[in-house]
């Protein structure tokens, strides 16, 4: 399995376990399941509202699969309501309680924005939003990095940030997001960012990869490009007697990004774990290029607000 090196030369595999989307009563089995076929790398989400499920199965498949904790990558993200900075640590604290760990190895800043701390599910106006001027990015910023002094956490980053984002943080601090998680597939395949992060040591988590069909009608258009459908995938799929999903990792892992696809069902979740085996050649690798639209499936409209508080945070520029 190819693994990414952060700055301490610390490891992460390259394909983890996605679980945004994944059932109650069903990731258990699916971090299970993984931890079973050979996934080291599982990413996570206090949003999710399964941390808790996932931390039983993890207990139980260390000592099922006799798998040491230092030999798996825990990946979680803090939540929109606890961007103030003394609600930083107590939302990690919950988060490693219900997954029963003592420390991470990843936490981000799951979105740039910033809900009121009393919100419960999304935001319906402005006023259940804060504005980064009430909650500064920075400030978020200084308790995750106090987090990791602290030890909770290994390393620290960020998620859904544009690279004017990251460029703004970075210049507030001496240590910088060490990885950016972001919406990353033949539809969207943001080079920019890549070299941006590349330049400047930040690694980059590819996530909905298989363009997340599962996600609630809320988050969907009516008319949304299929990836898994996609005939020039499905073609590079025939020709390596390989699957359309493992084209999609595969295509993930060749361009030096982590990529977290999501699965349930034990069968998929082994097909996407030995996408790992499969060689796209330069021929595949130039016609996924030809893909690219740009198409964002998760476009942030549900953070719009009446006072266009969150506008373009993907698209603003500088
Ligand atoms: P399921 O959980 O039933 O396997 P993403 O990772 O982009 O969010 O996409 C997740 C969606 O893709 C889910 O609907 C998931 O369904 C489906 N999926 C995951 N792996 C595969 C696969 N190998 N082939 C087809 N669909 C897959």
């Amino acid at each position: 399995m190819k693994k990414l090196t952060f700055n301490n030369g610390d490891k992460i595999d390259a394909i983890g376990l996605g679980t945004w989307k994944s059932d109650p009563g069903k990731v258990g089995e699916a971090v299970k399941a993984a931890l079973k076929v050979g996934y080291r790398h599982i990413d996570c989400a206090a949003v999710y509202g399964n941390e808790k499920e996932v931390g039983s199965a993890l207990k139980e498949s260390f000592s099922a699969y006799d798998i040491n904790r230092e030999d798996v990558w825990i990946t979680s993200k803090l939540w929109n309501t606890a961007h103030k900075p003394e609600d930083v640590k107590p939302a990690l604290k919950q988060t490693l309680s219900d997954l029963q760990l003592e420390t991470l190895d990843l936490y981000l800043i799951h979105w740039p924005i910033a809900f009121k701390p009393i919100l419960e599910g999304f935001p319906q106006s402005d006023s259940d939003y804060l504005s980064l001027d009430e909650v500064p990015l920075i400030e978020t910023w200084e308790a995750m990095l106090e987090a990791k002094n602290e030890g909770l956490i290994k390393h620290a980053g960020v998620s859904n940030f544009s690279i004017k984002k990251l460029k703004d943080l970075s210049s507030k601090t001496d240590h910088a997001p060490e990885m950016n998680q972001i919406e990353l597939h033949p539809y969207l395949q943001q080079w920019d960012m890549l070299d941006y992060c590349s330049d400047n040591n930040i690694l980059v988590t590819a996530y909905s990869p298989l363009g997340s069909s599962d996600r609630p009608d809320v988050l969907k258009a009516d008319d949304e490009p299929s990836l898994l459908e996609n005939e020039v995938i499905h073609n590079i799929a025939n020709k390596h007697d390989a699957t359309p999903a493992q084209v999609l990792i595969k295509w993930a892992v060749e361009r030096d990004t982590t990529v977290i696809p999501k699965s349930t069902n034990a069968g998929r979740i082994e097909e996407n774990l030995k996408s790992a085996e499969l060689n796209l050649d330069d021929e595949d690798m130039s016609k996924i290029k030809s893909l690219d639209i740009p198409y964002r499936y998760l476009d942030g409209k549900v953070f719009e607000t009446e006072s266009d508080m969150y506008r373009d945070i993907f698209d603003e520029q500088g």
